[in-house]
């Protein structure tokens, strides 16, 4: 275990988001790990994005984009900052992140704690530009008129970021994900593509939808339909779960929040073949939810992933993780014969 990776597990002697804050801290100060990730079997193209790596960093790492860059250095293909909401705002009263270590998973129902579109933008415009970084875009508790605020998101971080992600699926703020349904989708993605389409002559960048894991029947085929009609580029499939396995052993599992890690891994690949089904190749999938290491980053792209992101193992395992995931990945998909990541995408 490296020098990084303890500090991370020394991080447990503190309270769940103090440690978090450190952890920014300490990127920001330069004291992150710096790891070259040199396997070009991991490289591919995502909805035009020329990843090094196939491996990214979910979104909630990075709420504020402080440290898109030092994510990068320690070797993830692609970092996704945010979620930012236009208006700065304070998120839900702690405690609000658990730590269920015997499960190695995660709680969280932080509530779009961030400090809004302007800071958020002003960072990524003193970025050097090297390296795929995107946007995750939220909605303000309070607002009228969410749709607005997605669309603000969008027009104002333009130009600033790789992608975009539209997230309609975090559990944690009132009603969020009831954008997930039909009609309202339609509205949210038709407003998202017609101001798309007045910003594209700028230099168009791909958009992805993030959606929970906890979809009734139809659904799937449902966000795929209007996904696709709307001309979005991916859909990254999943945020944390409102379930609650029965396998839990943590006395934290009955926490509200959205929970991630371990106990994530099967049911959101599983929803990821649904939706590889449904999409028959005609809109990207990334894949998020309990990846902990190779084995667990190669069932979501044979499930139908061209890329990955992971958080929660971080909390676990630290940040040289993203190295032996990749090296672990690189050599399961030599021993089956694969060339590179993208032949495997769907191979089941
Ligand atoms: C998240 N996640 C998340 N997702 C998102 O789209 N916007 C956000 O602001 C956040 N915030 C957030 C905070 C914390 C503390 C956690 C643990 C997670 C969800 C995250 O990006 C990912 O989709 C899930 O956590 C599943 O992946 P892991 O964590 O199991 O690898």
């Amino acid at each position: 275990m490296n020098f990084h990776d303890l500090a991370a597990r020394a991080m447990h002697l503190f309270d769940p988001e103090d440690a978090h804050g450190l952890a920014i801290k300490g990127l920001k100060a330069g004291l992150g790990p710096r790891n070259r990730i040199n396997l070009p079997i991991l490289a591919t193209t995502v909805a035009g994005l020329e990843l090094p790596n196939c491996i990214g960093l979910a979104a909630g790492f990075d709420k504020n984009a402080e440290v898109p860059d030092a994510m990068l250095a320690a070797g993830f293909g692609f970092v996704e900052a945010g979620t930012v909401t236009p208006l700065a705002q304070a998120g839900n009263p702690r405690p609000r992140l658990f730590r269920l270590t015997e499960d190695q998973a995660v709680i969280n129902r932080m509530g779009f704690n961030n400090e809004g579109l302007e800071p958020f933008a002003a960072r990524l415009s003193h970025r050097r530009r090297r390296g795929v970084v995107g946007a995750n875009i939220g909605a303000n508790k309070d607002a009228e008129d969410r749709v607005a605020d997605y669309v603000a998101g969008l027009s104002h971080l333009w130009g600033l970021a790789d992608y975009f992600t539209v997230n309609i699926s975090s559990p944690n703020t009132p009603g969020l994900r009831a954008l997930q349904t039909k009609a309202a989708l339609e509205e949210l993605l038709g407003r998202l593509a017609e101001r798309r389409a007045a910003l594209a002559p700028e230099g168009d960048v791909p958009v992805f939808l993030k959606v929970a894991p906890d979809l009734e029947e139809g659904e799937v085929e449902a966000i795929v339909e209007t996904a696709v009609a709307s001309g979005l580029d991916g859909i990254i499939v999943s945020n944390t779960t409102i379930a609650r396995p029965d396998t839990l052993k943590s006395a934290l599992a009955s926490e509200t929040g959205g929970l991630s890690g371990a106990p994530l891994t099967q049911k959101s690949t599983a929803v990821l073949g649904e939706f590889f089904q449904a999409a028959g190749g005609r809109i990207a999938l990334l894949g998020a939810g309990g990846v902990s290491g190779g084995a667990d980053a190669y069932a979501k792209i044979r499930a139908g992933a061209q890329a990955v992101q992971l958080y929660s193992a971080l909390v676990y395992a630290g940040p040289g993780l993203v190295v032996r995931i990749a090296h672990d990945l690189a050599a399961r998909l030599r021993a089956d014969g694969f060339a590179s990541v993208s032949e495997a995408v769907g191979a089941r």
